[in-house]
């Protein structure tokens, strides 16, 4: 199948990779020249493991390529995707849909007369969208008299950075929302090759299954934060508890891990947006207004606890801050909370140096004046007061502890992902501080 994927970010690069490796031609089009520029000369621009090596491989086989001109990849392709950058209104909350309007446009007016085209919408949009995108290229066709045949379907994407190529080629499902059974068909037998359960519904009940599974997720590891922070009242094990209501099969044991919270590029911005749905529709939505406040709180909890260990004087000691990016696996630190940890310590006065696998020169930027960056853990700890873990990267998982420890200052370690045996940590001799279990 010819296909066209607009919008080279993240989701649309791994869209467009994968569909061309599944055999497809793919046209991958974005405004940004420099980004296509990149990509044509086999570049991955995102850091996502398989990606780079199936990209090459499918420029190879001139399965995939890239151009800035529309014109050209809805000339040569029935069904075209849209996977543009639906970025959140920080004053609302809600969706910025300025990219998908402006796809929209440029799709009217780039349509020939006698054309049939399929538009899939890949974006997190609000519900609705989906409809009235196919209603304004409708409208803009009807301006210019142009007689074509256009018809749009929702096509959310589940795909977790660090394992979007595995995502989108061994998903759970495949939602498909359209009203047109034609298009339907269609995109079925596109996804047909993954062999996932296909959920066929309407436009707007597909829109929304994506904005209530990301807000299910992260309702459920704000939930286990609470239970977490409770935990620490009454001496139980976050981990164990966690384990233990797992098992229970109508719960399952995914997204129970308690530690400073969720970031990145989709729970934060899509349960705002869907806080902001809510209230559109006059429907307060307390559960999530709570999950978005426990999340904003609990990093916040999390620096307290530094903080309180010094009673305060944190002024001038230095700090190993070990993991900037918001999860493993990504460069992403869209949202993390390692950006208001280390922001808290520098308002305080503390010094920081801080190492990240391979998020060190995207977080820069972000990060407060004075930081300074190590090139690997052990120099970050060289001389430190405490060590502080703010992802959870394997590497970290293996840390020489004797040889932190005599790196260390003092032998204090808080962890904010709970990486560590407290028996381990208090067999080496360290003081460790983490999420829901107790100080050892
Ligand atoms: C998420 C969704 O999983 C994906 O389906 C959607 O398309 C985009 O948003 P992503 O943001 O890449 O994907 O990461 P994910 O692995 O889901 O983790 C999100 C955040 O939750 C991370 O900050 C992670 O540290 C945190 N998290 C996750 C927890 O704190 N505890 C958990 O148990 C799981």
């Amino acid at each position: 199948m010819k296909i066209a994927v607009v919008g080279t970010g993240y989701v649309g690069l791994v869209t467009g990779v994968c569909f061309a490796d599944l055999g497809n031609t793919v046209i991958g089009v974005d405004s940004d020249e420099s980004k296509i520029r990149r990509l044509l000369a086999g570049e991955s621009i995102i850091f996502e493991p398989g990606l780079a090596e199936m990209l090459a491989t499918n420029i190879k086989r001139k399965r995939i390529r890239f151009t800035t001109n529309l014109q050209e990849a809805v000339d040569a392709c029935e069904v075209i995707f849209i996977a543009v950058g639906t970025p959140q209104d920080k004053k609302t909350g809600e969706a910025d849909l300025r990219y998908v309007w402006q796809v929209a446009r440029e799709l009217g007016q780039t349509l020939r007369p006698g054309a049939t085209r399929r538009i899939v919408v890949k974006s997190t949009v609000p519900v609705g969208t989906t409809e009235s995108l196919e209603r304004r290229i409708r409208d803009t066709l009807r301006r210019r008299r142009v007689k074509a045949a256009v018809t749009a379907a929702s096509n959310p994407e589940f795909l977790r950075e660090g394992s979007a190529v595995r995502d989108f080629m061994e998903p759970d499902r495949v939602v498909i929302g359209t009203r047109d059974t034609k298009t339907a068909s269609i995109l079925t037998a596109l996804y047909k090759p993954l062999g996932a359960p296909i959920v066929s519904t309407d436009p707007r009940s597909s829109e929304m299954i994506k904005y209530a599974s990301n807000a299910l997720l992260a309702a459920r590891i704000s939930f286990i934060n609470e239970i977490a922070n409770i935990c620490e009242c009454v001496g139980a094990n976050i981990q164990e508890v966690a384990a233990g209501v797992g098992m229970d099969k109508r719960i399952g044991s995914h997204f129970l891990a308690a530690g400073i919270g969720y970031g990145g590029s989709c729970f934060p911005k899509d349960t705002e947006a869907l806080v902001y749905i809510a209230g559109q529709g006059s429907v307060r939505s307390r559960i999530l207004e709570s999950v978005v406040a426990v999340n904003k709180a609990q990093r916040v909890r999390f620096l307290d606890k530094i903080l309180h260990y010094y009673r305060g004087h944190v002024k001038g000691r230095r700090f190993a801050i070990l993991g900037l990016a918001f999860k493993p696996n990504t460069d992403d630190m869209r949202e993390a909370p390692s950006i208001d940890i280390v922001r808290g310590l520098i308002r305080r006065g503390a010094r920081v140096a801080a190492y990240d696998p391979v998020a060190i020169s995207i977080a820069r930027p972000l990060m407060p004046a004075g930081v300074e960056y190590a090139s690997d853990p052990y120099g970050a700890a060289k001389g430190a007061q405490a060590a502080v873990i703010l992802t959870e990267w394997n590497e970290f998982k293996e840390l020489d502890l004797r040889r932190l420890k005599r790196l260390l200052k003092t032998p204090v370690v808080f962890d904010g992902r709970n990486i560590f045996p407290l028996e381990n940590m208090q067999k080496l001799g360290f003081r460790y501080i983490s999420v829901g279990r107790r100080e050892v």
